[in-house]
């Protein structure tokens, strides 16, 4: 049997009140899984416990076997994790391709004009139409501009996890045909691991799972 790159055991989460427990699933290379569910019902939060940003009450999360609230996190997020953010915190202080470089400088990778990561990067700016925009400042860039940097910043490293969290949220018809496509196609092409967040159901439908989270619980989705 195939190994999972993500493994989610019995894990609950409460705020003022429970958002979820006991939640178990599981997700394996090349496949995609689309959570949707009510504003406010946990799913940036539940992104945030897979990615070891936030900790979670009760249960584990496994990423290629390594506990991500056990080991260390920073280089598991590092190496092996890409994270879309709902709000994109990208960095300010730093161009269009800084930012999209940053996960490779974080790396210690080398980053300067032809290495193999300013290469990806190009790629990936190409990818997302934003290569004209390279020495661009974050502060002028638009809702979906910012959104497309987020996405190619995820992708830069090559993770094995990718985690979007309302990846099409901000943009048009196009540009959200664009980026589906891109977070599917890496996902498949290169045997990553997906978990998409999304009001989006067209999207939703096109991931290998659609879960709802209500209930506190995950369910499957009804297919219509
Ligand atoms: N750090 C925190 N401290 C206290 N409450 C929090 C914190 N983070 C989230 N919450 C609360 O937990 C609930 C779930 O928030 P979350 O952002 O996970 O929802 P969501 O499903 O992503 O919603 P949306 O679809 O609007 O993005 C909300 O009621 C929110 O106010
Ligand atoms: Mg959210």
């Amino acid at each position: 049997m195939e190994k999972a790159i993500l493994e989610v055991k019995s894990l609950a989460k409460s705020f003022e009140k429970p958002l979820f427990e006991n939640l178990s699933f599981s997700v394996n290379p090349g496949e995609s899984v689309a959570i949707t569910g009510p504003s406010g019902v946990g799913k940036s939060t539940l992104l945030h416990i897979l990615a070891g940003l936030e900790s979670p009450d009760a249960g584990s999360v496994f990423i290629l076997d390594k506990n991500i609230h056990e080991t260390c996190q920073d280089l598991i997020r590092n190496n092996h994790i890409g994270f879309v953010f709902q709000g994109f915190h990208l960095l300010e202080d730093y161009n269009v391709l800084e930012n999209v470089l940053m996960p490779a400088i974080i790396k210690r990778e080398k980053v300067s004009l032809g290495s193999k990561a300013y290469q990806r990067a190009i790629k990936l700016l190409t990818h997302v139409n934003m290569n004209d925009k390279q020495k661009a400042s974050i502060k002028h860039l638009s809702g979906g501009e910012k959104q497309r940097i987020a996405i190619a910043r995820a992708l830069c490293n090559g993770p094995d996890l990718l985690l979007a969290d309302e990846p099409t949220g901000n943009l048009d018809e196009d540009n959200s045909g664009i980026i589906s496509s891109l977070l599917l196609d890496a996902c498949k092409e290169f045997n990553k691991a997906l978990v998409i967040v999304t009001h989006d159901t067209y999207l939703a439908k096109q991931c290998d799972r659609h879960l709802v989270l209500k209930n506190k619980a995950l369910e499957t989705a009804v297919k219509i």
